[in-house]
């Protein structure tokens, strides 16, 4: 794809910014209501805007913590964070009831905005492709009626319990060769050398890639050559990642020219495209070779690749990019969590060790780690019509943020709020400690309605497969202060990670 493409280009993309800067007038309205300018939050200076917070000194430099609890705390339920260098102004709620009104709302019709450089690249190529203006460019990046045609012939695949089910024994397969290049990446103390989070980005992309790709890329093989398909795909998918991160959460230039860091951006998508589209042509061959009676069930790659090749493409680029750092940071975190708290551990080992298939406790463990960190802080909605939100106006085009990191973590919503307590998620409800007792959407770790997380089943069954090798491999302990977060578009674990994984 040619990648100098004209600065009018970029300002189109630029618009759907802008847009939300015009608001109708609330006095024209004729209601009471205050105008969402009138919401608190941190104060904002002519033409840099509220930039000086996040200098050297300023209230938010060196806050991990600002989009998460602090700004709950210090503003209340509402809070306004004005746009700057291109980014459009955000009100963020820390309210389930007041989220719900909007996530309902906009339900039929869910914009979710973001990915605007990936959404960027896509169009450009279709139409270099020469493919009509309503060819889809996947579920991150459409909205309106092209999304809803494209998830909705995606769906039944993706959402569907017995496709699956149909992967438990290859991802088991993943987890188990996972924990035997724990065991040699072990040191003396029963340490891992090196980066334990770029090794769960190895075992998360192992395992989509059987999902989407069709097959094991041997991602784990420390012997992997440098110049082969899957080692170039490893260091693409982190890369693509790191990129996007940077365009969507730094100041946004690019919205208005094309940056150094946008440049590779665009390189780096269309790298990653290829190398799908060549694993996928290697997986439909694989699949012709095979003989398969028609009683077999079909996997996700194959029932893809019925619909058209180009759906494939789509859905394992979509795939490749949000099911990876996502469920390696899950991981990361139950193990964190399991390790501190070894008496849940020990409970966690006897269910797995026992002849219990419901496996409820594993799951407890997973949702209650996806509580008090899940990894995305909050979802986010473009406001198709106006709104009273808490006492004030908002109109439609607004970006509202829901800040459900926090909010999972309120005592009004969950008793003993920052202690790591799975039994919450499995007692009955008459126990003050009964998750159902908490408004609904004060968690919500893989999004809310139509507009779901698709991969929230393969997610969760490539985390309950790890964390069940893992645990019965292993027992899991941590010493010192917890981990460092880095909060951007997602939370990243940076460590240090001081991990002993001891043989049981
Ligand atoms: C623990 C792991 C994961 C978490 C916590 C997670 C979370 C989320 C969240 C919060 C959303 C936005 C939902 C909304 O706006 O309402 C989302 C969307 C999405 N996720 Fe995941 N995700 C995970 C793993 C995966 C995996 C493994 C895949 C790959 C199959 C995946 C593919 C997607 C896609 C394609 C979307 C866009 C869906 C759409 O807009 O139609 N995710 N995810």
């Amino acid at each position: 794809m040619t990648l100098q493409k004209s600065v009018i280009s970029l300002v189109n993309v630029n618009k759907i910014f802008t847009r939300s800067m015009s608001l109708s007038n609330v006095e024209e309205k004729g209601t009471d209501l205050k105008p969402w300018q009138e919401i608190p939050g941190p104060s904002s200076l002519p033409i840099i805007g509220q930039l000086h917070h996040f200098l050297p000194g300023g209230s938010l430099s060196n806050r991990n913590d600002f989009m998460t609890d602090f700004l709950y705390k210090k503003y209340g339920p509402i809070v306004r964070f004005d746009g700057r260098f291109g980014s459009p102004s955000i009100i963020i709620l820390y309210d389930a009831e007041a989220s719900s009104q909007i996530l309902r709302g906009e339900n039929l019709t869910a914009v979710r905005p973001g990915f605007f450089a990936l959404k960027y690249y896509r169009t450009e190529l279709n139409k270099q492709e020469g493919n009509p203006p309503d060819a889809p460019t996947g579920l991150i990046t459409d909205h309106g009626d092209i999304w809803k045609k494209f998830r909705l012939s995606v769906n039944p695949i993706l959402m569907q319990p017995q496709t699956i089910r149909l992967y438990r024994n290859s991802l088991t397969e993943v987890a188990e060769d996972m924990v035997k290049r724990m065991r040699r990446l072990r040191n003396d103390d029963n340490m891992i050398e090196g980066k334990f989070d770029i090794e769960m980005n190895l075992w998360a992309l192992e395992s989509i890639g059987v999902v989407a790709l069709g097959g094991r890329l041997n991602c784990l093989d420390s012997n992997l050559p440098e110049n082969s398909p899957a080692k170039k795909l490893i260091n693409l998918v982190h890369e693509a990642f790191r990129l996007t991160d940077k365009l969507e959460f730094g100041i946004s230039m690019w919205r208005y020219f094309a940056t150094p860091t946008f440049k590779k951006a665009m390189k780096c998508y269309d790298d990653q495209r290829k190398i799908n589209k060549y694993f996928i042509a290697k997986a439909r061959e694989e699949l012709e070779k095979k003989q398969k009676s028609p009683n077999d069930e079909k996997g996700v790659l194959e029932k893809l690749l019925d619909i058209n090749e180009d759906v494939a493409l789509i859905m394992a680029n979509d795939m490749l990019f949000a099911g990876v750092d996502t469920t390696a940071d899950t991981v990361t975190s139950i193990l964190y969590y399991l390790a501190t708290h070894p008496e849940k551990q020990s409970k966690l080992r006897k269910e797995l060790t026992s002849k219990d298939e419901k496996q409820s406790y594993l799951k407890a463990c997973i949702k209650e780690s996806l509580r008090l960190k899940p990894v995305v802080i909050g979802n986010m909605r473009l406001t198709s019509k106006e709104y009273n939100i808490l006492g004030y106006y908002i109109p439609k085009q607004m970006y509202v943020l829901f800040g459900h990191q926090a909010m999972s973590k309120m005592e009004h919503y969950y008793p003993r709020p920052t202690e790591f307590i799975p039994e919450r998620w499995i007692v009955d409800k008459s126990d003050p400690l009964c998750h159902s007792n908490a408004n609904p959407f004060a968690y919500s770790p893989f999004g809310f309605g139509v507009r779901t997380c698709i991969g929230q089943r393969i997610a969760n069954l490539e985390i309950e497969t790890f964390i069940e090798t893992v645990i019965k491999n292993f027992e899991v302990e941590w010493f010192g202060p917890p981990p460092k977060i880095r909060v951007s578009t997602m939370n990243y674990t940076t460590g240090p990670f001081n991990f002993i994984f001891k043989d049981i």
